[in-house]
């Protein structure tokens, strides 16, 4: 079994990702709703939900572990390898390489919370793969929250959206990297904000092919997801229409209508 875990709902985009690279793979999603948002707490507090949250998929089975949490990843992923030797972790990093090499302007942008974008991982990733590249770097305090809330279409979010990256458009950035997997779900409203002059950049396609060449005899399971949540698990899947996950979703309800149980 191969394990998944985010703050909250903002992994199920990086979930989505790995089911379809890895369909015959049986993954737990664990989503760690009472403690959302992480992107404004202390780094002590996230290691330690970290560690905790990695020892129970590890308890449960996991061989493998996702961490489907670019905060999570810049707090605490060394510490979780660390408590894990035998087991291969896989983190979230903003996408600073392929957006500086895509990009035209040598211009790109981060959108990220609090914690990544103050953070040395951040700042090494940007000194390492952004040479000739200016790289703005832009903390969304709230966005994600707006996501786990599934206020999509806030009028407030849309105007804070807009005043945080217009201003970057105007600076000549064609590139907007998605530094928070919650983000992906805010992808109609920033590529509507971006028009013609950026395109967003996500990596949850490079983690799911990343983890696929770590995945090993994982990669041959019975295709069983199990979604799992610090508190309100049922959130979970009466999320998934709303954030557009209909193929996710399908594939839990087939599962369940195949006697072949899945726990959602
Ligand atoms: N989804 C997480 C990330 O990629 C964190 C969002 C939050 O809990 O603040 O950074």
């Amino acid at each position: 079994m191969i394990g998944v875990f985010d703050s909250g709902l903002g992994g199920l985009s990086v979930l989505a990702a790995l089911v379809e690279v890895l369909p015959r793979a049986d993954f737990t999603y664990y989503a760690d709703t009472a403690h959302v948002p992480y992107g404004n707490k202390e780094d002590g507090f996230i290691q330690r939900r970290v560690l905790a949250i990695g020892k129970e998929l590890v308890d449960q089975g996991c061989g493998l572990i996702v961490v489907a949490c670019n905060t999570a990843t810049v707090a605490a992923v060394q510490a979780l390898r660390a408590a894990h030797p035998g087991i291969p972790v896989v983190g979230v990093e903003p996408g600073i390489k392929p957006a500086a090499q895509a990009s035209q302007s040598r211009r790109i942008a981060v959108l990220a919370t609090e914690i990544t974008a103050r953070s040395e991982r951040l700042a090494k990733l940007i000194r390492e793969h952004a040479d000739g590249t200016e790289v703005f770097i832009e903390p969304c305090p709230g966005w994600a929250t707006h996501v786990e809330m599934l206020q999509l279409d806030d009028p407030k979010l849309a105007a804070d959206a807009r005043a945080r990256i217009e201003p970057l458009l105007d600076k000549g950035v064609d590139r907007l990297v998605l530094g928070c997997t919650h983000y992906s779900f805010l992808s109609p409203l920033l590529t509507e904000i971006a028009g013609q002059r950026a395109e967003l950049v996500d990596v949850a396609e490079a983690v799911a092919r990343q983890t696929q060449r770590l995945a090993g005899s994982l990669a041959q399971g019975r295709g069983r997801i199990r979604l799992q949540a610090s508190a309100h698990p049922e959130r979970l899947r009466a999320a998934l229409p709303r954030l557009r996950l209909g193929t996710l979703e399908a594939r839990l309800q087939s599962r369940a209508e195949d006697d072949d149980p899945v726990a959602a």
